[in-house]
């Protein structure tokens, strides 16, 4: 109905210099974004402040941070605070990508407690939930990644949670491995999604939810007609300007 808009945006993972960065950020200030889409852009922690800097006061496009730490400061060496990311430009932050979960050990649990962090920061957290192959072969995807969005979100304020975005991810999906799921994959689960969040919110103020994993300018479209999904959440097909810019007019 055109009062929520659709969320298009992408995380660099690591990648870009801040020349690099600095290119994307320049070509991306000087064109039209089309007034249903709120993009979004996640640089690497090095690149954010230098983004931020870059981008025009009065620019639609939201920068957010790929990750940050629970606690508020202190002796956690190679990490940064919410409140580091919001004083270097983000506005949002990403927790609990299926990388995070896979290569830094992070849990429902320490999702969870960055959840809370991000939020008494003001920051919009992104959460990332998504079934491995193994769970979507036997038939329990929407009960897992439902039970994920439920740990992660334990401990934010019923009132709080509808601020949160929630990104679906299936771990068969991501990557250059991975293949795009259909429509007809992910409906359900974004089905399970809402529910979940609903029992949170008692009926509440919904999460806005993404898809993510292969996305591309062909299959964009497509998913974006699922029911529950407000976005896209995109790696490698928008880490070019051409392709980012692409994306935000099919949304
Ligand atoms: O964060 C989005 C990402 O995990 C999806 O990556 O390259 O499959 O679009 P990609």
């Amino acid at each position: 109905d055109g009062s929520r808009p659709v969320w298009i945006g992408t995380s660099w993972k690591m990648n870009k210099t801040l020349a690099e960065a600095a290119a994307f950020i320049d070509r991306l200030s000087a064109a039209p974004i089309p007034r249903s889409v709120q993009p979004f852009v996640l640089p690497a922690h090095t690149a954010l402040a230098a983004a931020r800097a870059r981008l025009p006061r009065d620019s639609p496009v939201r920068l957010g941070a790929q990750n940050a730490h629970w606690a508020a400061e202190g002796a956690w060496t190679g990490e940064i605070s919410m409140r580091m990311a919001a004083d270097a430009g983000a506005t949002m932050v990403e927790l609990g990508h299926s990388e995070r979960r896979e290569h830094f050990n992070e849990t429902d649990q320490t999702i969870a407690r960055k959840v809370a962090a991000a939020l008494d920061h003001d920051l919009v957290p992104l959460v990332c939930v998504g079934e491995p192959t193994e769970v979507r072969d036997r038939g329990d995807a929407e009960s897992f990644v439902a039970d994920q969005v439920t740990a992660a979100l334990a401990r934010a304020a019923p009132g709080s949670v509808g601020a949160c975005l929630i990104a679906y991810e299936p771990i068969w999906a991501i990557g250059a491995r991975g293949r795009p799921a259909s429509e007809v994959e992910v409906a359900p689960v974004m089905s399970a999604i809402a529910t979940a969040v609903a029992e949170l919110t008692g009926g509440g103020r919904a999460c806005a939810l993404l898809y993510g994993g292969s996305v591309s300018v062909g299959n964009a479209a497509e998913l974006l007609r699922s029911p529950h999904t407000d976005g896209l959440f995109v790696g490698r097909a928008a880490w070019d300007i051409e392709g980012f810019l692409a994306l935000m007019r099919v949304g």
